[in-house]
């Protein structure tokens, strides 16, 4: 049985597999493979799109969606993270899709299972569907060119998992990985570039992926304001005049200090493309997990 913990648990030829299918999901023509399939989703976290959007691509291939409320579950009342999710499998879900503030803890359940697990974003290490979807849109804008571009990731890298999977993701595919940050934010490995501001980099660039602030992992306040952060980070329309590049963002975006109000209906801003590209990778992941389809 198959696991998505992190996207190294796929081959580069499974990923291709999967952006097949997806471009096929795309159509959004009726679908019924998962029909009588049931899949448990259990948020500890946040979140508005990751959750509706495996939601709306399980129901869009027939399967059935029970989101635990973990407001009112047992874990409040005790109850381990393991035993609640012992008792769900006992349930036999077909598939688990879990989000959760502590890095590592989608693998550690996996031998209290057995059905798929979906790591849906833990903490500030992974996020892997996310990842796979923004190299969808990637490889779809550059017809699967990707080999030799450039990508700046501008933001909160340090604490961002959507940048964390990313890093690990995108090199597979031949982008090179810059990294732009304030300080504070900067990552601490040395394995890619980094600079400190937009200017440096802007030019040589194919596609920018601007960061969300990660205002919930931060433990003391960086900036006086966002307004000072989106003086020297926001993505303007200056910047995309300057240079020709593709414009992503996980969301949410915070207007103005992520991205301008003008940039985001600039028709080089993918932002709602990905969510749209979102639906159909994460239908393409729950069928190859969930049917076992090599
Ligand atoms: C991200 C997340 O939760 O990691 N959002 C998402 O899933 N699209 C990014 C974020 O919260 O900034």
């Amino acid at each position: 049985m198959q696991h998505l913990i992190r996207t190294s648990d796929f081959t580069k030829e499974e990923i291709l597999d999967i952006f097949s299918d997806a471009r096929e999901f795309l159509e959004f023509k009726p679908c019924d493979i998962l029909k009588g399939k049931i899949i448990v989703t259990l948020f500890f976290e946040n979140s508005t799109r990751t959750r509706s959007s495996f939601e709306i691509a399980a129901k869009r291939l027939g399967a059935e969606v029970v989101n635990l409320d973990v407001g009112t579950s047992s874990t409040k009342k005790g109850e381990t993270m393991y035993d609640t999710v012992a008792n769900i499998n006992a349930m036999k879900p077909d598939a688990i899709i879990i989000r959760h503030s502590e890095c590592g803890l989608p693998e550690s359940l996996i031998g209290y299972v057995d059905c798929p697990i979906i790591n849906a974003g833990d903490g500030r290490h992974s996020h892997p569907t996310q990842a796979l979807l923004d190299l969808f849109t990637i490889y779809e804008y550059f017809e699967g060119k990707t080999e030799g571009k450039k990508i700046a990731i501008v933001g909160d890298v340090r604490n961002s998992r959507v940048a964390g999977s990313n890093r690990r993701l995108l090199p597979r595919f031949g982008i090179d990985v810059n990294l732009v940050a304030p300080d504070c934010f900067k990552y601490e490995g040395d394995e890619f570039k980094q600079f400190s501001t937009i200017a440096e980099v802007i030019d040589d660039i194919d596609i920018v992926m601007s960061l969300r602030s990660q205002l919930e992992r931060h433990n003391i306040t960086y900036f006086e304001s966002l307004q000072e952060y989106a003086r020297d980070f926001c993505i303007t329309n200056e910047l995309m005049e300057r240079k020709e590049f593709l414009l992503l963002h996980p969301g949410p975006v915070n207007r103005n200090i992520d991205i301008t109000d003008e940039v985001l209906k600039h028709e080089r801003c993918k932002v709602l493309e990905q969510v749209t590209n979102g639906v159909a990778i994460r239908a393409a992941i729950l069928k190859k997990l969930i049917l076992k389809i090599k």
